[in-house]
């Protein structure tokens, strides 16, 4: 089966298709997105918060990036796989970014990275994309940022700001970006640089208008409890159920419920009565 390239997501966009987009991080994510249908996976540092447990996405390192997009990579065989570049791994040097994204594409077998920025960040993004790895932008809330912003908020609401997205959003794009995702922006704007963009925008609380739509895997099963985010929707409370599940199976072993001999393993008369001689010789 052949790998959807990042043509067949601009095809998407240019046929009016919307482009689902889901977040993975291990074997049974990717699986379950690829068996899906998703046709584009984002291994996001988000893993700091839905996998490690961390408040914010800050501690997670390339290296963490590597592991995991290594298993997503490794285990699908349709999706397009990007790697998210995470905090501080593309900001000191243009030369920093492409060595950690050519890392992410040769260690861990992702088609293309994923870092946060517009305008400031176009030249790096120029930069990667010019050695040959597809960029995917990331403008509006971005987490990595999220002290300077001081919290989770939607961007661009003010006339000034919502100017300079869009202006990032045109950057990024003549910077060479294949897509760009807008985070917690107001619906009417990400309208507004969808319809200027001929790049897709991934939208993530930022309306129906973008040409497709990303969201976090523990978000939409219900697997991460620290808050619910506004841009979500819970398809199914996995979470519920695997608390209910591990509770009942914890009560059955207090009780002596489970196993049962149902899930033993027998052995043959034969050597069951050897067994039990030996045990019998061994008190006389
Ligand atoms: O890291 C991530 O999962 C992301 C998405 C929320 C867009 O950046």
């Amino acid at each position: 089966m052949k790998r959807l390239t990042i043509r067949d997501i601009q095809k998407m966009k240019d046929d009016k298709q919307a482009i689902p987009m889901l977040t993975a991080y291990d074997a049974m994510s990717a699986r379950i997105a690829e068996s899906a249908n998703i046709p584009m996976i984002l291994v996001g540092d988000t893993l700091g918060m839905v996998v490690q447990g961390h408040d914010s996405t800050i501690p997670v390192t390339l290296e963490h990036m590597i592991y995991h997009c290594e298993i997503v990579s490794r285990v699908t065989k349709r999706p397009l796989i990007v790697g998210d570049l995470p905090f501080m791994t593309y900001s000191i040097s243009q030369e920093q970014a492409l060595e950690n994204s050519g890392q992410l594409i040769q260690k861990a077998g992702v088609s293309a990275v994923k870092l946060e920025g517009g305008e400031t960040v176009a030249p790096t993004i120029k930069r990667i994309v010019d050695a040959g790895i597809p960029v995917m932008a990331h403008i509006g809330l971005t987490p990595q940022s999220v002290n300077q912003f001081g919290g989770f908020r939607v961007q661009g609401k003010q006339l000034e700001s919502a100017r300079q997205l869009i202006r990032d959003a045109e950057a990024v794009q003549a910077a060479g970006a294949f897509a760009v995702v807008l985070e917690l922006v107001p619906a009417k704007l990400a309208q507004i640089i969808t319809d200027k963009l001929h790049i897709p925008t991934i939208g993530i609380g930022a309306g129906a208008a973008c040409d497709g739509q990303v969201q976090v895997f523990h978000d939409i099963l219900a697997l991460f409890d620290d808050f619910i985010p506004k841009h979500t929707k819970r398809y199914a409370n996995l979470g519920d159920m695997m608390r209910a599940a591990v509770s009942q199976y914890a009560d059955e072993v207090l009780h002596g419920e489970f196993p049962t001999e149902e899930n033993a393993f027998g052995m043959s008369d034969e050597v069951i009565a050897a067994l039990e001689d030996e045990k019998v010789h061994a008190h006389s």
